[in-house]
């Protein structure tokens, strides 16, 4: 009998079970105990599997440490995988005050459920040894899969959404008009909400006789960038995000000088933005033609 003298699952809704996952249990109906104990399974496989690259990565870090850059510059480092480069981060004790990452996992091309969280839950674990806000973009169908699983250490702060109109669409049913994006908070993690408020609202706010908190909204109204839209700030990557859609994440999150890290860094949308707050930021990718657009766009040489 445990301390408290209750029965262990006892208050547990009828016809559900307990599946031990190593230090927490989670609860789950007994149809779901086979399915969920080997996603698990997988899932503690994975993430076994990303401490061996650590500790490769940690051989390599005599040879190349990762140098912090200056605040208002970017540095953009790779081909790496983008849990190897946070291992190497927090191995280093380099310490960031938010990580950007988006993957864009397209869920139905590839395994579905336990190839995304076996990929994705130690891809969050690494990065919440950096940095205490983490944000998480992906299609809400594939973001989706991860509500009850992102580690313990962090919590849901919002589940925000880019809504867009514009998108060119040969598809019968629903036309696509969202992504979504996940902040995921650590305790630590700070917050500066009254950068979002105009002078008026500051000054009251200073003396306090704001009624209501003017922070923003959670759905991002923004066009894609496409055609005419924002040419001047597109880059020709296919899957490139308007800065409008990184701003407010980095604006919610930091001060100028803070150090900003996203290891699926695509076209270098972070770095601009962070660059234009007066932020520091490390980049990196797996592919070599996105570190090429990111040192361009960010007129980097290697
Ligand atoms: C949607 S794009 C990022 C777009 C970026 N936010 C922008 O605005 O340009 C996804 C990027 O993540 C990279 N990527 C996906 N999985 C990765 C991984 N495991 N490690 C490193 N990079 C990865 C891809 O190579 C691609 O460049």
């Amino acid at each position: 009998m445990p301390k408290g003298g209750k029965r262990e699952g006892a208050g547990r809704p009828s016809g559900t079970g307990r599946y031990a996952e190593s230090a927490r249990s989670i609860r789950v109906p007994h149809s779901l105990i086979g399915p969920v104990s080997e996603m698990l399974s997988e899932h503690l496989r994975s993430v076994s599997a990303g401490l061996r690259v650590s500790e490769k990565q940690v051989r390599t870090k005599a040879v190349s440490p990762i140098v912090v850059p200056p605040a208002g510059t970017a540095s953009v480092i790779g081909p790496v995988d983008a849990t190897s480069m946070l291992c190497a981060l927090a191995d280093q004790k380099i310490k960031a005050a938010v990580v950007v990452l988006d993957p864009m996992y397209r869920g139905k091309q590839e395994a579905g459920r336990a190839a995304y969280l076996s990929e994705t839950v130690p891809l969050l674990e690494a990065a919440a040894r950096v940095a205490p806000n983490i944000f998480l973009w992906g299609f809400p169908e594939s973001v989706a899969r991860l509500v009850d699983h992102w580690p313990t250490s962090l919590k849901l702060e919002a589940w925000l959404t880019w809504f867009f109109k514009n998108v060119p669409s040969r598809s019968k049913s629903w036309r696509p008009s969202q992504q979504a994006c996940l902040h995921l908070r650590r305790r630590d993690g700070k917050l500066y909400p009254e950068r979002f408020y105009s002078e008026r609202h500051r000054a009251l706010a200073k003396e306090n006789k704001l009624e209501f908190k003017m922070t923003p909204y959670s759905v991002f109204e923004q066009p894609l960038l496409s055609g005419f839209i924002r040419k001047s700030e597109q880059t020709g990557f296919r899957m490139q995000k308007p800065e409008a859609v990184i701003e407010p994440l980095l604006r919610m999150t930091t001060q100028p000088g803070d150090l900003v890290i996203d290891p699926t860094c695509g076209s270098g949308t972070t770095g601009a933005v962070a660059i234009r707050l007066g932020c520091a930021a490390i980049l990196s990718d797996r592919s070599g033609h996105a570190l090429r657009v990111s040192r361009k766009r960010l007129a980097l040489s290697r």
